[in-house]
């Protein structure tokens, strides 16, 4: 094991973590800035972002707007003074995303092409076309790369938090301090401490948690998990948003979202049979919220019997399709579908968690030199419910602020903390991977079917019971094999899942994206 020194550890390099790192590096040059990422850099869910960013830029536009469609998407959970602050500081964060190269699309008049989607009361969001985030995520890394303060290293998997428990000569303070992470190099295969002054949670968010969601493979609830575990507080985890509408596939488990940016641009839902029905369910009808369009969809799949309904894109413009979503047609031609000619059968999945672990409106967490931001954080913007594209709005206000707090009057820890090593046993053998990828697949399948957008009392405490039973298992693997990232994410994902079920079972009135059938 390796000890490492470091001013600012950054676990993550989504958009969270790197706006975080490149305000850091460009105000304190002389300060060492230490991103580790557990797969390629650029892996993450900020990368598939599709839709775009909300801002208020459009003269039409007003703040008010802003934070009144996010405060209704939020059922009246929303924290009105974070909504308003984030809503407010849009536009500067806007200007440093320009100035770090971000390519957002412009009209003819030079004005932002702004998109709808559900939820907003006007075209406010900024895209780049239909793949915003690989946009922003390539633009970002390229910028983070010529900072030399920045050390990024990838493949390294943050496994545990160190904490005052972890020193060699523990002292107690009445608030808990973050000193760091344990760090599996996956390379050298070696478990190494960075010893670090601020730590930085950008772990994004828990999507694997279930069988069916857009999340990207990284998104095992790592950072959630990570801060539970030191006892940081954890709040809303019962609040996961489901996608209307992902791209139907029989066989696969690649679930690709279909913008609600396509929604907005005129596309319509219909029944296997060729019926719209969203009327029935909202006066908004396909631009309802998220909640209100997924519930419908399984509404009418559950009448019906069916596995997907259509979404229809067959009166659109021709040229404005190919335009503003080269991706998803591409997509969707290589499947054999032409949306100018078919429709495209969607379903909903697992796609966001509102909740997360609990952080003021600094970014700081319930432990001391313990900073969260972007998903894995629960701020208080959205409430029981996030406004369409308002996700990488809050991760870039939240950096900011994050950034604004933990610089100043900083001072680098002191060089001769002495850290215990991670608690590893001598065991050399991994744990087997049938019995992690059965694992997984069982927590994924439990959650699914009986934790997702409708729940019920009766079936969130049997499935609590079937996951406390796994985790024990996990444990007692974990005791009994070498640690690696696998069993590592398994514990998390087991985690996550447990807090999404307890804060259910806690939750006794319907709101937003919460919905269980014995509070309807
Ligand atoms: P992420 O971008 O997920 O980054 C997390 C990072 O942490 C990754 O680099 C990951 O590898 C790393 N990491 C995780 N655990 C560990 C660990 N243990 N050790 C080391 N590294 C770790 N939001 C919008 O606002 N607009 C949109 O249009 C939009 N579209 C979306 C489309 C899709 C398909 C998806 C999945 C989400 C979309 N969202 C959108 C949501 C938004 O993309 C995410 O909420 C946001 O990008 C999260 O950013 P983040 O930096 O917090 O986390
Ligand atoms: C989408 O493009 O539909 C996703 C937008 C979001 O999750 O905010």
């Amino acid at each position: 094991m390796n000890d490492f020194k470091t001013d600012f550890l950054i676990i993550g390099s989504g958009i969270a973590g790197l706006y975080y790192a490149l305000c850091v590096a460009e105000k304190l040059p002389n300060k060492n800035i230490t991103i580790v990422t557990k797969n390629s850099a650029s892996e993450s869910n900020t990368k598939y972002a599709q839709g775009g960013i909300a801002i208020v830029t459009d003269k039409e536009d007003a703040f008010e707007k802003h934070i009144k469609d996010t405060l209704v998407a939020g059922d009246g959970l929303c924290n009105k003074e974070i909504v308003q602050m984030v809503v407010k500081q849009g536009p500067k964060c806007l200007k440093k995303l320009l100035r770090w190269g971000i390519d957002f699309d412009f009209k003819s008049s030079g004005e932002f092409d702004l998109g709808l989607e559900g939820g907003h009361s006007m075209n406010r969001v900024l895209h780049y076309k239909d793949i915003t985030g690989l946009q922003i995520e390539k633009s970002l890394l390229k910028r983070v790369e010529e900072y030399d303060n920045i050390k990024i290293l990838s493949n390294n998997f943050a496994i545990d938090l160190i904490t005052e428990k972890d020193l060699k000569n523990p002292f107690y303070s009445t608030q808990q301090t973050c000193l760091g992470a344990y760090v599996l190099d996956e390379e050298s295969k070696k478990v190494n401490k960075y010893i670090s002054t601020i730590t930085m949670l950008a772990t994004g968010g828990v999507g694997q948690v279930y069988s069916k969601t857009t999340n990207s493979q990284i998104a095992t609830g790592d950072g959630i998990a990570m801060a539970y575990k030191v006892n940081a507080k954890v709040k809303d985890m019962e609040f996961v948003q489901f996608h209307p509408t992902v791209l139907y596939e029989e066989d696969s488990s690649s679930s690709f979202l279909i913008s609600e940016a396509l929604r907005g641009f005129g596309a319509k839902l219909r029944t296997a049979d060729g019926n719209f029905f969203m009327y029935k369910y909202n006066a908004r009808e396909e631009l309802a919220s998220r909640d209100i369009v997924s519930r419908a969809i399984v509404s009418e799949l559950n009448l019906r019997g069916d596995k997907f309904v259509f979404l229809d894109c067959r009166s659109l413009d021709k040229n404005g399709l190919k335009e503003k979503f080269p991706n998803i047609l591409k997509k969707c031609f290589e499947l054999g579908l032409d949306v100018f000619k078919d429709m495209i059968p969607v379903v909903p999945a697992a796609h966001y968690i509102c909740g997360g672990i609990a952080v003021n409106k600094w970014g700081q967490t319930s432990i001391k030199n313990l900073y969260a931001c972007g998903e894995c954080a629960q701020t208080g913007l959205h409430g029981a419910n996030r406004l369409a594209s308002n996700s990488l709005l809050e991760g870039a206000v939240f950096a900011e602020k994050c950034f604004l707090k933990s610089t100043s009057f900083f001072q680098s820890m002191s060089p001769d903390l002495c850290v215990n090593d991670w608690k590893e046993n001598s065991i050399k053998k991994f744990s087997n991977p049938d019995f992690i990828q059965n694992t997984t697949d069982n927590v994924r399948t439990l959650m699914w079917e009986n934790v997702g957008i409708i729940r019920e009392e009766y079936q969130l405490g049997i499935v609590r019971r079937k996951i406390l039973f796994i985790y024990r298992d996990i444990e007692d693997e974990m005791k009994k094999h070498a640690v690696n990232r696998e069993i590592i994410e398994l514990r998390n994902l087991a985690i996550s899942a447990l807090l999404i079920i307890n804060h259910s079972l806690k939750r006794k009135i319907n709101k937003g994206v919460f919905y269980n059938l014995d509070y309807a």
